[in-house]
């Protein structure tokens, strides 16, 4: 790659080591003398983005002699990544970060710290300054890296931090991560979002696009890869941008032709792909990869072109289908899964029902359907065309009924099958029956032992409903 990306220094990297470590030091102290750790907390809202930045945030407090826990009841250090992406996100962490005061009235020590894309709004940092006296850091999503100073800083100054938006968006290399699992894994290949689809605050809050090094992630993946993991999401607002900001001849179907060459036993996943960009190249390189999985994840947003042209997507119908139809063409048993808007501004009946032929069309095998919520400075938002609250909702209704028969169909095609699913152990909602996740990320239930979590297991499929498979270990 010719040109590097602007990357916070290692100086500064080292900075923040330095902050960690005289933490750390502190923390032992407190330790020797009441026989037990401090502990953090850390909930995270929203994307998968907001998780491997809560796996950051995570490795940083551990650095700083921080122990996890999984209540925030017994914490000292509370922090918590919040999503801006629609309003009930929002409320959701105002409303869990309303039920930790109790917690800081009955531990004054307890350190408060509130980040991501909600609080990186000014709007939204101004209203925990004034409503929320007892948090006592916010931070935005250019500072993350910044964490062990602002704790520091906290500690030695008492004074109350707002950080929300530095202007500068830069790429932070060699910050501790503790991750969540030891087989599953999330891998940035880029950060933040040049596209201003007209609904979406994304672009506002994790600004310009800004790729890692590949030789970076190639080596991230790798290191994955050794140390047993199985299944590594690549992550980016839209990958398929990757290496166009370093203008260098070098894209992300090339940067999944490389990692693959890694020899192991995995799955590479990545997310988001923006239809825009969605090259032949891609669809190629994965039709003849060995472990990029055959499951593209291709957000549609509306069937009707002149809502897509509305929402600035700068792609039609037509010109999505056809890549919906190469993808099939190359894979015939790949999974497709998309992101569908309803109620956007001005959608009329004839746009939505346009909407429900694009799914009858594309037969995707699942979809994440939201509800449009305006978000404060997109230009949709300003529109005087809203949708009222009650035909949004029906509309929405609508749409998944229509979206449920085609995904039960697309998953009894798969009765009779033996599928390769990576186990995830008791499934979260029923202890009786075991979990994983097949190559196309559909859910599949089946009796197994705790040593199967974090394998592969060659599962014969029994029955296809709606939103899962049910089977039996084959071996
Ligand atoms: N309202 C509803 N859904 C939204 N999304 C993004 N912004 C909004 C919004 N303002 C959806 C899009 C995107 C997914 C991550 O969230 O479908 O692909
Ligand atoms: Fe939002 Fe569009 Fe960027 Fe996705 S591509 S993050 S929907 S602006």
């Amino acid at each position: 790659m010719s040109e590097k990306n602007k990357t916070v220094s290692s100086a500064e990297i080292l900075r923040q080591r330095e902050y960690m470590n005289s933490i750390a030091a502190d923390n032992e102290v407190f330790f020797d003398t009441h026989k037990f750790r401090k502990k953090f907390f850390v909930l995270t809202l929203g994307c998968q983005q907001n998780e491997a930045d809560s796996e950051r945030l995570a490795g940083m407090a551990e650095a700083m002699g921080y122990e996890k826990s999984e209540s925030p009841d017994d914490a000292y250090l509370i922090i918590v990544n919040t999503c801006a992406i629609r309003e009930h996100a929002e409320k959701r962490a105002l409303s869990l970060v309303g039920q930790y005061k109790h917690i800081k009235a009955r531990n004054p020590e307890l350190i408060i710290a509130i980040c991501g894309c909600m609080v990186t709004q000014q709007h939204r940092s101004d209203e925990i300054k004034h409503r929320y006296p007892y948090v006592d850091i916010v931070f935005g999503t250019s500072s993350i890296h910044k964490f062990p100073e602002l704790v520091a800083k906290k500690m030695s100054e008492k004074k109350r931090i707002f950080l929300p938006d530095e202007k500068e968006y830069l790429v932070a290399e060699g910050i501790p991560v503790r991750r969540e699992s030891n087989y599953r894994a999330w891998v940035s290949v880029m950060y933040g979002c040049n596209n201003f689809c007209s609904y979406c605050i994304v672009p506002y809050v994790r600004g310009r696009e800004r790729s890692r090094d590949k030789d970076e992630i190639i080596k991230e993946v790798r290191e994955l890869v050794e140390s047993g993991y199985k299944d590594i999401t690549l992550l980016g607002q839209n990958v398929n941008s990757y290496g166009k900001d370093f203008g260098a001849d070098y894209d992300f179907a090339d940067l999944l032709c490389e990692i693959d060459k890694i020899e192991g036993d995995y799955f590479i996943h990545f997310m988001t792909s923006h239809p825009k960009d969605a090259t032949r190249k891609l669809i190629d390189v994965m039709a003849s990869s060995k472990h990029i999985a055959r499951h593209f994840h291709l957000p549609m947003q509306s069937g009707s072109d002149a809502v897509l042209r509305a929402m600035n997507r700068r792609y039609d119908f037509e010109k999505y289908i056809g890549i919906v139809d190469y993808i099939r063409e190359k894979m015939p048993d790949a999974a497709i899964t998309s992101d569908i808007i309803v109620g956007f501004p001005g959608e009329t009946e004839e746009d939505f029902e346009a909407t429900l032929d694009a799914l009858r069309r594309a037969k995707f095998d699942m979809i994440f359907s939201f509800i449009y919520s305006p978000r404060k400075g997109t230009p949709a938002a300003e529109s005087d065309e809203q949708i009222p609250d009650d035909i949004k909702s029906a509309r929405f209704d609508r749409l998944l009924k229509v979206q449920a028969d085609i995904s039960l169909a697309s998953n009894k095609v798969l009765e009779g099958k033996t599928l390769r699913v990576l186990c995830d152990g008791l499934s979260k909602n029923n202890d009786k029956v075991y979990s994983g996740r097949t190559e196309g990320s559909k859910i599949v239930f089946f009796d197994a032992t705790p040593e199967c979590e974090g394998k592969f297991l060659e599962i014969k499929i029994e029955r296809g409903d709606t939103f899962a498979l049910y089977g039996k270990i084959e071996k």
